[in-house]
Parts: structure tokens; sequence; C-alpha cells
């Protein structure tokens, strides 16, 4: 494998409006995507960041792309594809969005059913077109972690997998320390303990490393 010159990150959550002010959402905090763009860069990859909502600031020398929905960093992440030679798929891209979007406040007269549909899988799509591209996705799991991570890996063709495990009562979003386990196509699976976010963006770009250098 070629070592790669362009990294292309997704991070951050999506948001799926309901109406002008209401949307569905998850806890992703972005800071898994903006680390590794920051080491990317250490590293002297070119980087172009997508990223959903999360207040944070870029990393300098980024090309940074915001979104807002699951529909915009699809395209985004098409778009972008055919110049990337690695993808980072770090978003926690929303699974659900709702069947009608209303262009006017909804009045909280009574109870509101609510259809949600489910989004396009982009990692899934643009495997497809992987060609020579390393691809790297994210799993996280609340039980059968090692083979619910396996499988995407193997559905999402990718080179390898960051997968953790939502324990009980922690989320693992934000600051905190987590376990991840890295799991590659040949089925390796190296584990990180009480692991910060540098120290698991360091670890993912040492593997990035060795995919190129055997
Ligand atoms: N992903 C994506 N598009 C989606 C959903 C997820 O590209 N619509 C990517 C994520 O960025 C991540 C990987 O797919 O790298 C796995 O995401 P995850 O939410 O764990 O898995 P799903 O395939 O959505 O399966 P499930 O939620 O049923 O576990």
């Amino acid at each position: 494998m070629n070592p790669p010159k362009v990294i292309l990150i997704t991070s951050g959550p999506t948001r799926e409006f309901i109406d002008p002010i209401r949307f569905i959402s998850n806890p992703s905090t972005g800071k898994i995507g903006y680390e590794l763009a920051r080491e990317a860069r250490l590293r002297n990859y070119q980087v172009i960041l997508i990223s959903g909502p999360t207040g944070l600031n870029p990393p300098k020398n980024v090309r940074f792309i915001p979104v807002t929905d699951a529909s915009q960093m699809r395209k985004m992440v098409k778009k972008m594809f055919r110049y990337a030679d690695c993808l980072i798929m770090a978003a926690a891209v929303s699974d659900f969005r709702p069947a009608r979007y209303n262009p006017r406040k909804i009045k909280a007269r009574r109870n509101l059913n609510l259809k949600l549909l489910r989004n396009p899988d982009i990692l899934k799509e643009v495997s497809i077109a992987k060609g020579r591209r390393i691809l790297v996705g994210f799993a996280l799991e609340s039980g059968n972690l090692l083979r619910n991570a396996k499988l995407k890996l193997k559905n999402k063709k990718l080179d390898f997998i960051v997968a953790n495990r939502l324990a009980r009562g922690g989320i693992p979003f934000g600051d905190s320390r987590t376990s991840y386990l890295i799991i590659d196509k040949t089925k390796k699976v190296k584990r990180l303990k009480n692991s910060s976010k540098r120290q698991l963006a360091k670890a993912i770009f040492d593997k990035i490393g060795n995919l190129c250098n055997p």
C-alpha cells in the first residue's frame, strides 16, 4: 500500500431537523475527529475535515468543511472522497431522520408522532469505490463488541475499525478515557486500555503507517 498524502476525516454528530428549532442528534462531541486532524497535520498529511456541529475550533492548516445533517455530510464526503487516499469516518452520523421537515415551528398543542427514516450509510456507500484507499471506521456497541465490529469491518470494506463499548452508566463522549479495540482485516486485535482521545489518534496513525510499511 502506498503511504497516504490526503486524509479525509469526518467528525461530530449530525443534526436532523424536525422543524426550524428542533432536531434529533446524539451526544458526540467531535473530539476524536479533531484530535485525528491535529495528529494528521503533525505527521504532515494534508487534511480535509468534514464536521457536524461541535463548537470546537478546527486545527490550523486543515481544509474545514462544516455540515449540519447526514445528507450534507454524505454529499461532501462523496465530493471529497476522490481527492483522498484515506478516509477516517469518525462522525456519529444520525442513523435516522424525520420523514418530514416542517418549515414552520410545530405548535406544542398535543402529542407528536414522529416518523423516522433510515439515513443512508455513508461509509458503506463510498466503500464501493474504495480503490486503493485506506478506509477506517468506528463502532460503538453496547454488546457483542468484537462480533459486531468485525461485521462492520467486512460490510464496509474497512482496513481497520476502532471499536468501543458503551459502558453501563458511562458514556464515552467528551474527555473521558475509554478502552478501544483496533481490529484489522487480518482480524488482528490491538487493545488500548484507558486511552485518551489524543492517544487513540496517535495509535490510529501508527496503524496507518504500519499498513503502508509492514
Ligand atoms: N456510518 C456512516 N453512515 C451512517 C451511519 C454510520 O458512514 N449513516 C459510519 C460511522 O461513521 C462509523 C461506522 O459507519 O464509522 C459505524 O457506525 P455505527 O453507528 O456504529 O454503525 P451502523 O452501521 O450505523 O450500525 P448500528 O447503528 O446498527 O450498530
